[in-house]
């Protein structure tokens, strides 16, 4: 049957940053698909408001929830050692964690998002859980899934903007002089060119104990955003608009599953055909 190939019964896939836009969707993809899901962000009441959603759809006996932050290894680690403790282990884990600023431009005198202004502080943090944290996640529980032989998939959430740059257009805003105007921050471009990276490392790292690395690469997820930027951004989009929420579900079904099984090591970028205009 070809659709059994996507059956995730009786896997248990851990997503990082679930409790977000994206986070909840990739879990409701896994949750269709069989599995059973480990939440996890930086709020408890976040991740119990996740849970909610999850539940009037799944059974919310699959729906595990932990306080995680991916940027503190300890923190990790102990997750992990609870989760094994309970005989849970995890085959899939999606890296989707991140901070992103949302670019907004009021700063007035210094618009903090721009590369002469943008403080060391912002890029350690934003590279702390966007990249290391993705990092830190794979040290852990890939590591655990290379050394029991059963192996296991590593999806990490990269971006349309890993493939080329961002067009710094979207985001002007009227009346404001060119080095006041804000910009999508230099740490995005790097954080998501360095996931594609850590993908192709992992993918022939641990490729003999059957642990796959695979990216995808979404394009902008239409969230309420202003009506200019949204008609600014559709533009340059084959398809002629953003993305819906749950339009990433089936290739997270397909990347996690045994339908990609002779994947490995690759970027799949999901855009509405941005990438090729
Ligand atoms: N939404 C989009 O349009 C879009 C497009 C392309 C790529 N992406 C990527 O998809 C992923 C999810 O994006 P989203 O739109 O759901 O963003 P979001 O901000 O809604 O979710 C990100 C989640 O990460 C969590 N997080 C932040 N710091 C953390 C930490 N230290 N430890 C653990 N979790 C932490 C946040 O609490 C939040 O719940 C991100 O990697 C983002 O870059 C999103």
């Amino acid at each position: 049957m070809a659709f059994e190939k996507f059956n995730l019964t009786g896997k248990t896939a851990l997503i990082t940053g679930a409790a977000g836009l994206l986070g909840v969707e990739h879990a409701a993809a896994l949750l269709e698909s069989g599995a059973t899901v480990v939440l996890t962000d930086t709020s408890d009441m976040a991740l119990n408001a996740a849970c909610k959603t999850l539940a009037q759809d799944f059974d919310q006996a699959k729906i595990i929830t932990y306080v995680m932050d991916v940027s503190q290894l300890e923190g990790i680690r102990s997750v992990a050692e609870s989760l094994w403790s309970t005989n849970i282990r995890i085959d899939i884990l999606v890296n989707n964690a991140a901070i992103d600023p949302k670019v907004k431009g009021d700063q007035g005198v210094l618009e903090t998002s721009r590369l002469e202004n943008f403080s060391l502080e912002q890029w350690n943090l934003q590279v702390a859980v966007g990249l290391t944290g993705a990092f830190l996640c794979s040290q852990v529980f890939g590591t655990a899934m290379a050394k029991d032989g059963k192996g296991g998939l590593i999806l990490n959430i990269a971006s349309d903007l890993s493939v080329f740059s961002p067009d710094q257009r979207l985001y002007r805003k009227d009346g404001l002089a060119d080095d006041l105007q804000p910009v999508k921050p230099v740490t995005y471009s790097v954080i998501k060119a360095g996931l594609v990276g850590l993908t192709r490392y992992l993918a022939t790292y641990w490729s003999d104990k059957g642990v796959r690395s695979n990216a995808l690469s979404p394009g902008g997820v239409f969230n309420g955003q202003g009506d200019v930027f949204v008609q600014r951004l559709s533009s340059l989009i084959p398809l002629g608009r953003m993305a819906q929420r749950d339009e990433y579900r089936a290739a997270v079904q397909f990347l996690c599953s045994d339908a990609s099984r002779y994947m490995n090591g690759q970027n799949i970028v999901v855009d509405g055909g941005r990438s090729t205009w």
